[in-house]
């Protein structure tokens, strides 16, 4: 039945998937595919906001994925995702991604990432989804990181404005980097 909660919790949502690393995902080097690990980190975005928000959902944007290890073939990958904030219709899937050695037991942190998806309707339009039941510190810590994440990034998008941006308040920027400035 279609969920019609105003507000419902992140545990709600929760969603976990553990995968082989197999061989034939791996490069030429013998690590995995960092692009076969983003098509499994879209994958568990799309299944915890679609969850949430009871509708089919897009990827909106993807804030920042660092590759913090090498993953390996024939290790245990598990991705778990939740929702950290609810806009009117967009909503920020947090993503932590692990690694487990089979054999050692030895586990690594690989990778963690924002995903903004949004809910859309039968006709293809963004539609509401539920708000974000807050209930413990670290819901708010993780609502609130989120806010700032935006106005963070809003802040980035603003200042190189190609209409607005100024090389001259750059150029001390520039000192020391690998360029050639040559306006
Ligand atoms: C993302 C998309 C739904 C936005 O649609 P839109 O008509 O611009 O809708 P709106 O301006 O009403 O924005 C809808 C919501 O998306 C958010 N949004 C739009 N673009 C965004 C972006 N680049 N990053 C983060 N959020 C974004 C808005 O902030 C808004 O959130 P809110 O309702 O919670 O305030 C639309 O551009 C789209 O469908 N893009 C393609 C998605 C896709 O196919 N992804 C897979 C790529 S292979």
């Amino acid at each position: 039945m279609k969920s019609t909660k105003k507000y419902k919790h992140s545990r709600e949502s929760r969603t976990s998937m553990t995968q082989l690393m197999l061989p034939s995902h791996s490069n030429f080097s013998g690590k995995i595919h960092g692009g076969y690990v983003l098509n499994l980190m879209d994958q568990i975005a799309f299944a915890c906001a679609s969850k949430h928000s009871g509708n089919y959902c897009v990827t909106a944007s993807v804030n920042r994925v660092d590759f913090l290890r090498p993953v390996e073939v024939g290790e245990l990958l598990t991705l778990k995702a939740s929702i950290n904030y609810t806009g009117r219709t967009s909503m920020v899937v947090g993503l932590r991604i692990e690694t487990e050695n089979v054999q050692s037991g030895e586990t690594k942190h690989c990778n963690s990432s924002y995903f903004t998806m949004v809910a859309k309707d039968a006709d293809g339009k963004p539609t509401p989804v539920p708000g974000l039941l807050l209930e413990t510190e670290e819901d708010v810590r993780r609502y609130t990181r989120s806010i700032m994440q935006q106005a963070h990034y809003q802040r980035r998008e603003d200042s190189f404005d190609p209409a607005k941006f100024d090389p001259k308040e750059y150029k001390s920027l520039l000192e020391g980097k690998n360029a050639l400035l040559k306006i």
